[in-house]
């Protein structure tokens, strides 16, 4: 053979080769897109030490990292799953766009959500997608956009280090519904001390609720927490369970800064500091890229 048949030959196997990886590398992708559209919804029993189930459990929604115009698992089929689940309440964890992208989308699909479960209070805390677009520094832009947001519906209620109380009907309880600010626009004072009014606000015949974006908010109030006889539930989002799964931890050990995930928190129920359950949703939307591996858009049911 002639060295010029001889590079054609080897020219002609590497075309093939790069060709297959193409091939593969495109499945591979329209498989993790695929898995963008799906959405499962997950039923959680929240039993907190300390706190009496004997007249029931309430059930809150959780939905998070919405990431509008990253969204693919359906509008209908989200606000269809909320009301189909019969939940008491309606808890939103953050990252409601992507940085500033598909706000108007976003405020479209909050507005039907509003309208699909009028008779729901749906409660909403903000995330960091939601945030660092208009600015940390521009407190009054992030005002403005968490009241566009409440305005979507008489039933959203935005919480900033807000707390709120709803009696749950049939149950003779009421949800404390302690909303924590976005972390990098608040800070661990203010967090603690937002817990331990909501603690001492929580009564015999009430359930305490911590709703953040980032699950490091338990970090940062952990000795309040360990300090205290109320027992919580703490709904949040923000590490979309991993989007890409990659083994040994590896995403949260090497390329973030979040404290908890690294220690494993990543995905699902956790008893957290004893008398607390922290549970840690997955998100519905993507960041980044549009694609997800390991886990599915999610829409969890919180017994509690
Ligand atoms: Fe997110």
């Amino acid at each position: 053979m002639t060295g010029n048949a001889i590079l054609a030959v080897t020219a002609a196997r590497l075309g093939i080769f790069l060709g297959a990886c193409a091939v593969v590398g495109l499945c591979v992708f329209l498989v993790c897109y695929s898995l963008t559209k799906r959405l499962k919804v997950t039923e959680i029993f929240a039993d907190v030490k300390g706190t009496e189930r004997t007249a029931g459990y309430a059930r809150i929604g959780l939905i998070s990292d919405l990431h509008f115009p990253m969204f693919e698992a359906g509008k209908a089929r989200v606000a269809a799953a909320l009301e189909k689940a019969d939940v008491d309440a309606v808890a939103v964890a953050g990252d409601l766009c992507q940085n500033g992208n598909g706000v108007e989308e976003m405020l479209e699909f909050m507005r039907f959500l509003a309208a699909e479960l009028h008779d729901k209070t749906i409660f909403v805390v903000p995330g960091n997608h939601d945030v660092h677009h208009v600015c940390a520094e521009k407190e009054e832009k992030i005002a403005e956009y968490c009241a566009k947001i409440a305005a979507c519906g008489e039933n959203i209620h935005v919480l900033r280090n807000n707390i709120e109380r709803l009696p749950v009907e049939g149950l003779g309880i009421s949800l404390v519904v302690c909303g924590f600010d976005e972390m990098t626009v608040s800070n661990a004072d203010a967090q603690r001390a937002l817990f331990e009014r909501a603690a001492a606000e929580t009564g015999e015949n009430d359930r305490l609720v911590l709703l953040m974006h980032n699950p490091d908010i338990m970090a940062s109030i952990k000795e309040a927490v360990e300090n205290s006889n109320t027992g919580s539930l703490a709904l949040a989002g923000h590490t979309h369970g991993g989007q890409v799964y990659m083994p040994f931890n590896l995403e949260f050990r090497l390329l973030r800064h979040d404290v908890l995930p690294k220690e494993g928190y990543v995905y699902g129920k956790y008893d957290y500091c004893g008398n607390n359950v922290l549970y840690i949703t997955c998100g519905l939307g993507q960041s980044f890229l549009p694609i997800r591996l390991g886990t599915v858009p999610e829409v969890a049911v919180v017994n509690f």
